[in-house]
């Protein structure tokens, strides 16, 4: 017979990566102090090769039955772009973000649009109870009657409701809170939302009910984030935003069913999020006219092109050490492009201060914003305005050339679009560009091969 016995396990509430001993830095994901203790049962004995076989068995791909998979549309259209058109049934999504970013708002919201087109949709809380739900479902204009709301946090009583109710679609909120009874878990522990995670994608499949499941990220204590959940589940999403604005941005990060590093774009109002359809007038809106500093660049996100102010800071120093501050931008490759412009622009920035920020608090990690970074340094540098009407991309190597980016097409469309008149690319972008002419809007394509020549232009 097998018998039980339990051992401890160091996890790392960051990333998941487990040892035997506690170590103060983790060799994966380089977190101090993020190690944590569990117990585990471990059985022992028992471990025959089972020879009875199930139902389950092999086979040719040919004999597998597919239809074309119908994805249910969420009434958010840009949840629905960050799924990958719709939520598939059978899968299981993992929404994390900060606590307080609005994961429940926007998945309440997303339950009350489904129930209302004739969906049969359970949301489970396990940090609220159905009061409380019911107060933030009167805040969001939707009509949501039909919603069944359950307030649990033992995940076996969760488990027989969904197996009687048989949903479409339903929501765990949060991970962090389901226990099991039998298992002898701490609430929020790796192992504890991990065997969470385990039963309801087993559920997922067998029934063909697609479950989103709410992780919170954790920054201090010993509750487990949900990096560790992400090997494990369909799709990964992250609600994130900066501190203090109400957008709200929505990103896939992993997705076996679309596209990943597509965005959804979100503006936290008194009655929910409301979508935003079109970011690049948002992100603009309110910028200075004419002052020295600000540029704006065009970004991808995913297959959406999004034009962002990028704005530079160059003040004397009062320090040793000239101070550099980047916010929204890789804080390395600011420093590697400043390195760039001293050498091959000659510039010298040794006594100055240098700040960097992405106006609105996105993060972008694309080399094409290089070019604009560069151009409002140099602006801030000589102190001279560039005009509102200018837009600029392009990545740029270590020897000052602008290097050609991917997408330029859709790039100078949205720039055309949006009404810029000069629009400086890559030489080689601008020679292979298959844009009509009258689609521009009158706008002036200016294809450079080096900082220099850009230098020159402006
Ligand atoms: P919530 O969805 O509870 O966040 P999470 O589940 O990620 O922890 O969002 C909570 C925040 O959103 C809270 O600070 C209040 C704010 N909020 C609004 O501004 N408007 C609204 O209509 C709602 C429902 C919440
Ligand atoms: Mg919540």
């Amino acid at each position: 017979m097998a018998k039980s016995k339990s051992k401890s396990i160091y996890f790392c509430k960051e990333c998941g990566y487990e040892s035997t001993k506690w170590l103060g830095q983790c060799p994966a994901c380089k977190a101090w102090d993020s190690f944590v203790e569990e117990k585990i049962n471990l059985s022992v004995g028992g471990s025959k090769i089972n020879t009875d076989l199930s139902d389950n068995k092999p086979l040719k791909l040919s004999e597998v039955e597919f239809e074309n998979e119908e994805r249910i549309p969420t009434g958010i259209s840009e949840l629905d772009r960050v799924l990958g058109n719709g939520i598939v049934r059978g899968s299981l999504v993992l929404v994390g973000g900060d606590p307080g970013i609005g994961k429940s708002t926007l998945l309440l919201q997303m339950c009350c649009n489904l129930v209302n087109t004739q969906k049969k949709v359970l949301y489970v809380s396990g940090e609220e109870s159905v009061k409380q739900i019911k107060m933030r479902a009167n805040r969001i204009p939707v009509d949501s009657h039909e919603l069944l709301v359950l307030g649990e946090t033992d995940l076996d009583v969760v488990v027989s409701h969904i197996s009687k109710i048989n949903p479409e679609v339903v929501v765990i909120d949060s991970i962090q809170t389901m226990l099991s009874k039998n298992e002898g878990q701490s609430p929020g522990s790796v192992s504890q939302i991990r065997a969470a995670t385990g039963v309801l994608m087993k559920l997922a499949k067998t029934l063909s009910i697609a479950i989103f499941i709410v992780g919170h990220v954790t920054k201090e204590g010993v509750v487990a984030g949900p990096r560790v959940l992400e090997h494990m589940v369909d799709t990964v999403l992250y609600f994130e935003s900066d501190m203090g604005v109400s957008y709200r941005f929505l990103r896939a990060v992993k997705n076996r069913f679309g596209s990943t590093n597509e965005i959804g774009v979100f503006d936290m109002s008194e009655k929910g999020l409301m979508e935003v359809l079109n970011p690049s007038e948002y992100m603009l809106k309110g910028r200075p006219a004419e002052e020295p500093g600000s540029v704006v660049a065009c970004s991808i996100e995913g297959t959406r092109p999004i034009l962002v102010e990028i704005q530079a800071l160059i003040a004397r120093t009062s320090f040793n050490y000239p101070r550099r501050t980047s916010a929204g931008i890789d804080f390395n490759r600011m420093n590697l492009l400043i390195a760039v412009m001293e050498k091959r622009a000659h510039l010298d920035l040794s006594d100055s201060d240098a700040y960097i920020n992405v106006a609105g608090g996105m993060r972008i990690h694309e080399p094409a914003m290089d070019l604009g970074v560069i151009m409002a340094l140099m602006s801030s540098y000589k102190n001279k305005p560039i005009d509102e009407d200018v837009i600029c991309f392009g990545e740029v190597g270590l020897v000052g050339e602008v290097r050609a980016v991917t997408m330029a097409d859709s790039r100078v469309m949205e720039a055309a679009k949006l009404g810029f008149k000069k629009c400086y690319l890559p030489k080689v972008n601008k020679e292979s560009l298959s844009i009509d002419k009258k689609n521009l809007n009158g706008m002036e394509l200016i294809g450079i091969t080096s900082i220099k020549e850009l230098f020159k232009a402006i």
